[in-house]
């Protein structure tokens, strides 16, 4: 550990920690600000992988397996945690899904709701249930992980940016409820190279050059959300194509989103493809 930080040695509740930004944010808060992470994801073979990978430093990782997209777990683990006397400085609502690159009506209703669910109501309830838990600390904060496609959306990204953008929208009110009292960030990372292109599928793998070229390495992302959550930061915009897209979308507007999605409908990459089909 180099100069003071305040959240050196905090206790941490971290969703999505079983894979891409929210591991590697796991592994660097144990590793390099002493934290105990309790990480939260579904997938248990996985969060035990990261507590591996932590080696002697295990013991700083636990975690929980629970949907995030469930009020009734957030209480449950609320009061697990009540019990065993664990108190938490800080809140990270990571988890998320981009569902498949597509016209909207080629969505189900129930893969509009499970997004909204887990990229939205997640943070909704979690803060609900746990912001009084996390305001008894004195160094209580609350970082939400958006996207850049809160603030600019482009086609085939219809229930994801919208799902982020209420996100953004619930963050920033929020903010300025609790200021003083507890600290609040919402970062809005750009295409960053994790497995969260999994839910396209076959096509995504077709695309994986394009998305190499335009996407920032997981560990920069990461440097960045740190960075950010040391200096805190209220909202930032991290990535070089997030930046572009959301100064492209200041300036130019709606007349921004059309040339992007002019060029995705022109580019002939197979995860674009379907976006412009009936
Ligand atoms: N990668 C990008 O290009 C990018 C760009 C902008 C924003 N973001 C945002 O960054 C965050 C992290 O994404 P990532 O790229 O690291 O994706 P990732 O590698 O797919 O990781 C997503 C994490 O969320 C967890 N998760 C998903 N649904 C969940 C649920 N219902 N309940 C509990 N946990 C759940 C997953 O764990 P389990 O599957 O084990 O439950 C996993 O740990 C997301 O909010 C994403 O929207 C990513």
């Amino acid at each position: 550990m180099s100069a003071y930080c305040w959240f050196d040695y905090a206790t941490v509740i971290l969703t999505g920690a079983s894979s891409g930004i929210g591991k590697d944010l796991a592994i660097r808060l144990v590793k390099e600000h002493g934290c105990n992470v309790i990480g939260i994801a579904r997938n248990v073979e996985r969060l035990e992988g990261v507590k591996n990978e932590l080696g002697a430093l295990g013991h700083k990782f636990s975690y929980y397996s629970m949907d995030v997209s469930n009020k009734e777990g957030w209480e449950n683990l609320k009061s697990e945690l009540t019990e065993k006397g664990i108190k938490a400085d800080i809140l990270i609502n990571n988890a998320g899904v981009l569902p498949k690159f597509d016209s909207f009506l080629h969505y189900t209703t129930e893969e509009i709701e499970k997004a909204m669910k887990i990229n939205f109501y997640s943070a909704v309830y979690s803060m609900e249930v746990m912001m009084p838990y996390i305001m008894e600390s004195e160094r209580a904060g609350i970082i939400n992980i958006a996207s850049s496609a809160a603030l600019c959306s482009l086609a085939g990204t219809s229930v994801y940016s919208a799902s982020k953008a209420a996100l953004k929208s619930f963050t920033d009110s929020i903010r300025e409820e609790v200021r003083g009292k507890c600290y609040i960030g919402l970062f809005c990372p750009g295409f960053t190279k994790t497995s969260i292109l999994r839910e396209q599928g076959e096509v995504a793998s077709g695309a994986q050059k394009v998305m190499d070229f335009i996407s920032t390495d997981c560990d920069k992302m990461v440097d960045m959300i740190i960075k950010g959550m040391w200096q805190k930061k209220s909202n930032r915009v991290l990535g070089a194509d997030a930046k572009m897209m959301c100064e492209g979308n200041k300036i130019a507007g709606a007349k921004f989103n059309f040339i992007c999605s002019q060029v995705m409908r022109l580019s002939g990459v197979s995860l674009f493809k379907s976006i412009f089909e009936d």
